[in-house]
């Protein structure tokens, strides 16, 4: 196959690739971070730097999971807040990293609670060598309410503590979204304003993953009590992309770096495909380590090369005008779902889930072990399409309802 061009422009800084490692535990201290580079990352978002006399006291444990059907998580709920380490130990390994990494993209993501605590971080991360900062105005677990993600819905503040860290340094600069808000666009314009040039999203979602059912305490169980706190992985994916979208709507044009369940390359694609042109990842590489950078790497030019599309850039937004106000999509039409009775296994899913969940167009034949569909009953909702586990059901005939105007070959379907 073609090499592929996997380098992509973002904030005035080029990356040799989309993939990021986002602020978090899997980029804590330079030991991690020189892995993380020698395994082909194309940038580091650093642990969240606070200022140097904000103590950080962790609880432990601090995660938790969802799980369904033998996947280890498919959500991950995290107790933890920013870095752990000293302020002079995270600057020093920032050094270090740039003295020996000088042609990857090191990234200081920074919190403090006043104007003067983000200029004086944003002041040291620039002189300790970071080529770009991110702002963390996100976090939903901080013991301090003047951090986190409560200052993330307040656009006034964002916008303030912008312009502080503007006031410290001249580098390209992300403000990170928390997702615990209705509307994200007018925080993110507030921080533009503020002189943020680009925009991360999303930190982690405010959740409750599991209860204990015996001892009635919510997970993890810490001196008997929990704490809502930030839920990430594979299941925030369709609210990160929502955002992303959403951003790019309010915001034409708007630069985003990308967040939030990225797993593998067809995530990733998405993510680019919706207007993002960085991609940073956390809870994936806390499950399956550095490594997976590889296959995101191969699975995305192998897409190139599918889409005939020769630079990443080229991809980023590709998406977003197909994304119309749900009053504006078309309603004048039905696709009946088609089923292959050949690669059908008989298991009878997509009869009991439309029988009881759906409009009960489905028939099933005892003896032969087979569905069929009633186009009387059917609406073409596309529950059996989803539940069939071997794939058997497709898109079938397209009909107009009656009285609508057009004809199905006309049907984008
Ligand atoms: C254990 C853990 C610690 C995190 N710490 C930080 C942090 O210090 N700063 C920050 O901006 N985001 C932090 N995050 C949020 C991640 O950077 C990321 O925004 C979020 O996990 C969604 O991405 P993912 O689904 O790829 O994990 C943390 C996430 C996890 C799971
Ligand atoms: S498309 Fe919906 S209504 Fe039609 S057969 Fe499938 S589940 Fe039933
Ligand atoms: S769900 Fe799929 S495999 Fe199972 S009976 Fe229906 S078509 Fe066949």
């Amino acid at each position: 196959m073609v090499k592929k061009d996997l380098s992509v422009e973002f904030l005035g800084v080029h990356f040799e690739n989309p993939f990021c490692l986002s602020s978090s535990p899997v980029g804590n201290c330079y030991e991690m971070c020189a892995k993380c580079y020698d395994a082909g990352w194309g940038g580091i978002v650093f642990k969240t730097i606070g200022p140097a006399d904000f103590l950080i006291d962790e609880v432990s444990p601090r995660f938790d999971a969802l799980t369904k059907e033998g996947t280890p998580f498919v959500g991950f709920k995290n107790m933890e807040q920013i870095a752990e380490h000293s302020l002079e130990e995270n600057l020093a390994d920032l050094r270090k990293l740039k003295e020996n990494y000088p042609d990857k993209v090191l990234i200081a993501s920074i919190m403090g609670p006043t104007e003067k605590d983000w200029e004086e971080l944003a002041r040291l991360v620039t002189e300790a060598g970071a080529d770009m900062i991110e702002m963390n105005l996100s976090c939903p677990q901080m013991t301090s309410h003047a951090m986190g993600s409560d200052v993330g819905t307040n656009p006034e503040l964002c916008k303030k503590f912008c312009q502080a860290v503007k006031r410290g340094s001249s580098l390209p600069m992300m403000a990170k979204m928390t997702p615990n808000i209705t509307d994200m666009v007018p925080v993110a314009q507030a921080c533009l304003e503020g002189g943020a040039d680009g925009i991360a999203a999303i930190n982690t979602i405010k959740s409750i993953c599991n209860v204990d059912l015996n001892r009635k305490i919510g997970l993890p169980i810490i001196n008997g009590k929990s704490s809502v706190s930030g839920y990430s992985g594979k299941a925030v994916k369709p609210v990160a992309l929502r955002f992303v979208q959403q951003l790019r709507d309010g915001i034409p044009g708007v630069p985003i770096s990308g967040i939030g369940g990225i797993e593998t390359w067809e995530d990733a694609a998405e993510f680019l495909l919706l207007g993002a042109t960085t991609l940073q990842i956390t809870t994936a590489v806390m499950q399956y380590g550095y490594r997976i950078v590889e296959d995101l790497k191969n699975g995305l030019e192998h897409y190139m090369e599918e889409q005939g599309v020769d630079s990443l850039m080229d991809l980023v937004g590709a998406a977003n005008g197909n994304m119309i106000p749900a009053e504006n999509l078309d309603r004048d039409y039905v696709v009946y779902p088609e089923f292959d009775n050949d690669k059908c296994i008989g298991c009878g899913r997509c009869y009991i889930s439309c029988f009881d969940g759906a409009h009960q167009a489905i028939t099933w034949d005892d003896e032969k072990r087979r569905p069929s569909c009633d186009h009387d009953k059917c609406v073409g909702c596309h529950l059996c399409v989803l539940v069939c586990p071997v794939r058997a059901i497709g898109k079938g005939e397209i009909v107009m309802k009656p009285g609508r105007k057009g004809s199905p070959e006309e049907k984008a379907v």
